[in-house]
């Protein structure tokens, strides 16, 4: 099996003011005592900024980026300006997203390589729904999802994938160990007939109610490199335990 760092991220979403700034450094406290995991908190953009002084051994990363490098589009964010904020990496493709801004997986694709080009690197979301975990078809799907939205040049160094089945985020549900496995496996094998054996060194994250009672289990499968967190991850008292669990 490839060597694959774990690579454990926090996504506060709309979540987050100055006053939960001591979080942010607990945390940047946490990564720097696990220097063998990868450890970062993708903020609301208002703190990243004042999250890169206080981020000890984490990173701190966006949640979204735009496609284009500048230009009349009232309201959103360029990585670059991400980039000179303090952000090393963005989220892209947040089932959130694609639901709530109706994001495609080509917008999705384009957003990857922009952040690319500046210098960010990736965290690019994919995930079912509970009427195509139901009807069997997750696997298939997701895969499917994954190859869309998909970056050329995509390669571990810049880019990792986070599978969040959209029914067990924020919900306390998540799918069994084996459901968890068999998509892992999908999803590098469809990264592998796109990519090849670069595939193996693509860091495949599990989200989805991940916290300190689940973590351990998760971790655990071959081809689960790491977590996306969210509601554990606003406080490093609830973080804690998935790091620990990822060293
Ligand atoms: P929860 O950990 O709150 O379920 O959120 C997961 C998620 O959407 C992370 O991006």
């Amino acid at each position: 099996m490839a060597d694959r760092r774990k690579l454990v991220v926090g996504n506060w979403k709309m979540n987050g003011m100055k006053a939960q700034l001591g979080e942010v450094e607990a945390i940047g406290t946490l990564a720097a005592a696990h220097p063998g995991v990868d450890v970062g908190l993708c903020l609301p953009a208002t703190l990243i900024a004042a999250a890169d002084a206080g981020k000890g051994g984490a990173f701190v990363g966006a949640q979204d980026c735009h496609m284009k490098d500048s230009g009349a589009h009232t309201g959103c964010l360029s990585a670059a300006m991400l980039a000179e904020a303090g952000a090393t990496w963005t989220i892209v493709g947040h089932s959130e997203r694609r639901q709530d801004q109706g994001e495609s997986d080509a917008d999705i694709a384009a957003k990857a390589l922009a952040a690319r080009a500046a210098g960010l690197k990736v965290i690019l979301c994919v995930g079912e729904s509970l009427d195509v975990r139901d009807a069997g078809d997750a696997e298939a799907v997701v895969s499917a999802q994954l190859l869309a939205s998909l970056p050329d040049g995509a390669a571990g160094d810049w880019l990792a994938i986070a599978y969040e089945p959209i029914w067990a985020i924020g919900t306390g549900r998540i799918p069994t160990m084996d459901a968890v496995d068999a998509m892992h496996r999908a999803l590098r094998d469809a990264l592998a007939g796109r990519i090849g054996d670069a595939a193996q060194a693509v860091r495949i994250l599990y989200g989805g109610s991940m916290n300190g009672d689940n973590a351990a289990e998760l971790l655990a499968i071959a081809d689960v490199d790491g977590g996306l967190v969210g509601g554990a991850s606003l406080t490093a008292a609830k973080f804690a335990p998935i790091v620990q669990a990822a060293a």
